[in-house]
């Protein structure tokens, strides 16, 4: 049983329509460098799965570029935002309000999927589900982009020492917050089947969210490509 409180675990799920209520652009405007430097290897005349699209970043940049995106994510508020900004300027992008555990696949799979920032919100078995999700929904020579934070990142030790440790270097805070850091190497290793086009590790740059002090991520990134 957890032992996480009721209003804990509502909390949780309301944290980031309330964030996005209340802050424009939390992870910036740009797209993910890794999606600007390989956007050119992904199937024009394919669909592309945003998995936890946020405010849409990444999904108005490929959808600007004229590529058909399907942008997922389970904050109501996220979802209402991308929906407004694509309709008013007329982009293909097609919302979806759900967890990514409720995805139905698309019939011809999706030609790239990507998935950044959403592992270290999730629990271990919830890594392990966004794992199957992909391998269900990824078309075959579909491109998978991804990012994670690794073991070396400046918050780890704060969090193994102050919040509790529900598996290994997965950490939940006492209103509920989860932040899942993954070893050297571990990205690589979740998707063994897949080829690898790009895998970085390291310290990510400074950075702030809204009016939040200024940080940094150790982070972990990967370009895949089905075989
Ligand atoms: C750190 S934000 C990243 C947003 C966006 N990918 C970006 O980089 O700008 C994580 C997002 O994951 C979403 N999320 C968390 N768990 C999810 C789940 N199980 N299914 C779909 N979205 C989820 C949250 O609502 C939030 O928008």
């Amino acid at each position: 049983m957890s032992s996480i409180p009721a209003i804990a675990i509502l909390s949780v799920m309301d944290r980031y329509d309330d964030y996005y209520r209340s802050t424009p652009e939390v992870f910036g405007s740009a797209p993910n460098q890794i999606l600007v430097e390989h956007a050119g290897l992904i199937d024009p005349s394919s669909t592309t799965l945003e998995i936890a699209c946020g405010q849409g970043r990444n999904s108005f940049f490929l959808a600007r570029n004229g590529m058909t995106v399907h942008a997922l994510d389970q904050s109501v508020e996220a979802v209402r935002q991308v929906k407004a900004v694509a309709e008013k300027e007329g982009l293909a992008i097609r919302t979806i309000h759900s967890g990514f555990a409720d995805l139905r696949p698309e019939a011809a799979g999706y030609g790239a999927i990507l998935v950044f920032g959403l592992i270290p919100d999730l629990k271990r078995d919830d890594v392990a589900a966004l794992v199957t999700t992909v391998e269900k929904v990824l078309a075959p020579k579909g491109l998978l982009f991804i990012t994670a934070f690794g073991t070396w990142d400046p918050a780890f030790e704060n969090h193994q020492r102050e919040w509790t440790e529900d598996s290994e270097n997965s950490f939940c805070s006492l209103d509920g917050v989860v932040r899942t850091y993954l070893e050297p190497g571990e990205l690589v290793a979740l998707f063994p089947g897949l080829e690898v086009i790009h895998f970085w590790e390291g310290l990510g740059p400074e950075h702030r969210h809204g009016d939040g002090p200024p940080e940094r991520h150790g982070l972990a990134e990967a370009v895949f490509r089905r075989k």
